[in-house]
């Protein structure tokens, strides 16, 4: 075990992750307002939209115009998921400073959420991560399903490792674990950390922890002691995947605000300024945020709304 780190990087997944899986069409304005307040509060990473098929991901198909109205602060990176060249073009028209690409751990899943398999989805990403290496964009990988796969149960971490060594070589600069389904637990979670900071070694890896199972906190608190010091969360506990059934949102940024306050361990993020935020979102959407610490600290449910 080692000691935390002194620095967490905060990545809010929240307009893209968070709010890929909302019923109703959430307007341009309100998503580009919600990414103002998330770097007005110090986040220094916001993953803002996705150049995804609009067909499979209706909520995201205002893309470039969400990017074209964002008013990017100096020192902020704004990224989009990218799945395929056609993607990849399309963001780079809309001024995308930096992408992502996905694949999954488990065959069911990868044919679920991006209609190929696995290694259909390395052969895509291959010409993908070439062009943005030309034109000076740096891509982040993800990889879901790290900890349980919604259709084939236990995954084992020498595959995420062998994944994610995968999606190094074709040219990301990072791997996200995404446990998709919020079904892991800390020592499990600190397991594949371990795997994977092997074969890829450890300041590479950050992770991205559904919180389906309300463990996602207790995984985040486990890992950073194995090393890792980038977190991926959303605002107000926002989203979950469209194709991964019951999946609930990421855990929320608040949340783990709060706990790495009280650990003592800078991110550069302000709690006020990131309450502005999760009130916002959720007045619009007209509920509570799943944060406990947005609804301790903001009073009620019916202070938020
Ligand atoms: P496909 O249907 O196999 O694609 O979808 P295709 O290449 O056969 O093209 C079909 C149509 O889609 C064509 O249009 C293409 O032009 C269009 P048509 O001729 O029928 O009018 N198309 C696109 N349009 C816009 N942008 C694009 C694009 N690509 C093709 N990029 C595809 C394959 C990958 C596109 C589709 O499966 C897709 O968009 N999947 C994305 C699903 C998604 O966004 N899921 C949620 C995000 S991932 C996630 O949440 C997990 C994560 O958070 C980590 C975790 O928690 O585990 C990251
Ligand atoms: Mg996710």
């Amino acid at each position: 075990m080692m000691g935390y780190p002194n620095f967490v990087k905060i990545v809010d997944v929240g307009p893209r992750d968070g709010l890929q899986n909302e019923p109703g069409f959430v307007p341009t304005e309100t998503k580009v307002s919600l990414i103002h307040k998330l770097a007005d509060c110090g986040l220094s990473m916001i993953e803002a939209g996705a150049f995804v098929s609009p067909k499979w991901v209706p909520q995201m198909a205002d893309g470039a115009d969400v990017f074209a109205a964002i008013i990017k602060k100096p020192g902020v990176v704004y990224s989009a998921l990218t799945p395929n060249m056609k993607g990849f073009d399309l963001a780079m028209v809309a001024g995308v400073q930096e992408v992502a690409v996905f694949a999954a751990a488990s065959e069911s899943f990868s044919k679920k959420n991006t209609n190929c398999t696995i290694s259909e989805s390395i052969e895509r990403f291959l010409p993908l991560c070439d062009a943005a290496q030309k034109a000076g964009i740096s891509v982040r990988g993800y990889v879901s399903c790290v900890l349980g796969c919604p259709y084939e149960g236990d995954i084992s971490p020498a595959v995420v490792a062998d994944l994610s060594s995968r999606l190094m070589d074709a040219g990301c600069y990072e791997v996200s674990l995404g446990d998709t389904i919020g079904c892991g637990t800390p020592a499990k979670a600190q397991a594949l950390v371990n795997e994977v900071g092997a074969a890829i070694s450890m300041d590479k890896v950050a992770v991205h922890f559904h919180d389906t199972y309300g463990q996602a906190l207790a995984n985040i608190h486990a890992v950073l002691q194995q090393g890792v010091s980038v977190v991926d969360s959303s605002v107000a506990g926002l989203g979950g995947c469209p194709y991964a059934k019951g999946a609930s949102g990421n855990v929320a940024t608040e949340d783990v605000l709060y706990m790495l306050n009280g650990l003592g361990l800078d991110t550069g993020v302000d709690m006020t300024g990131l309450l502005t935020a999760s009130a916002y979102i959720t007045g619009e959407l007209g509920r509570p945020p799943s944060s406990r610490v947005a609804l301790a600290l903001n009073g009620s449910v019916e202070a938020v709304l």
